[in-house]
């Protein structure tokens, strides 16, 4: 199996600088989810063993609820006032990870949603969620230039 067979193209998840938020702590732990992430692309993409497809994205969803759960308590203690929406958004995309690890949803399907929604969500989120909050973090630290309070885009994302 290669990596572009049914058209898939599974390179498209991949770290850049274009993805750091100023936010230490959140761009290593967005750095190490794609790299899980890609790991199950990876062995889905290499077809190999059954049971590594699991392993690897047993790792990628428990990091996603780690994940999920530590940026909450950030933004929680921050006072970030878009807290409920972020949330929001969290639990529809775990709800999606959350079914292909429950093994509830058909290969064929994990394959393209592998391909399409976790991708396209996670670049999405960072690049628009997440760095609506890192824009208001420093509008706090810097009360001068405060973050711009238009320009949410959570209707934009994938779900
Ligand atoms: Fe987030």
């Amino acid at each position: 199996m290669t990596a572009t067979d049914a058209g898939v193209d599974y390179g498209r998840l991949i770290w850049s600088d274009d993805l750091v938020l100023g936010v230490a702590a959140i761009d290593e732990q967005h750095r190490e989810w794609i790299a899980l992430v890609q790991a199950f692309q990876r062995a889905v993409a290499e077809g190999q063993p059954a049971e590594e497809m699991r392993r690897t994205l047993a790792a990628a969803v428990a990091y996603t609820e780690s994940h999920f759960a530590d940026e909450q308590r950030v933004m929680e203690e921050e006072g970030y006032p878009f807290l409920d929406d972020h949330i929001g958004q969290h639990r529809l995309a775990w709800d999606r990870v959350h079914a292909f690890a429950s093994g509830e949803v058909p290969d064929d399907e994990v394959r393209n949603s592998l391909a399409e929604f976790l991708p396209q969500w996670l670049m999405l989120h960072i690049n628009t969620a997440d760095r609506q909050f890192a824009r208001w973090l420093k509008g706090v630290a810097a009360p001068c230039a405060p973050a711009e309070p238009a320009g949410r885009v959570f209707g934009d994302i994938p779900l």
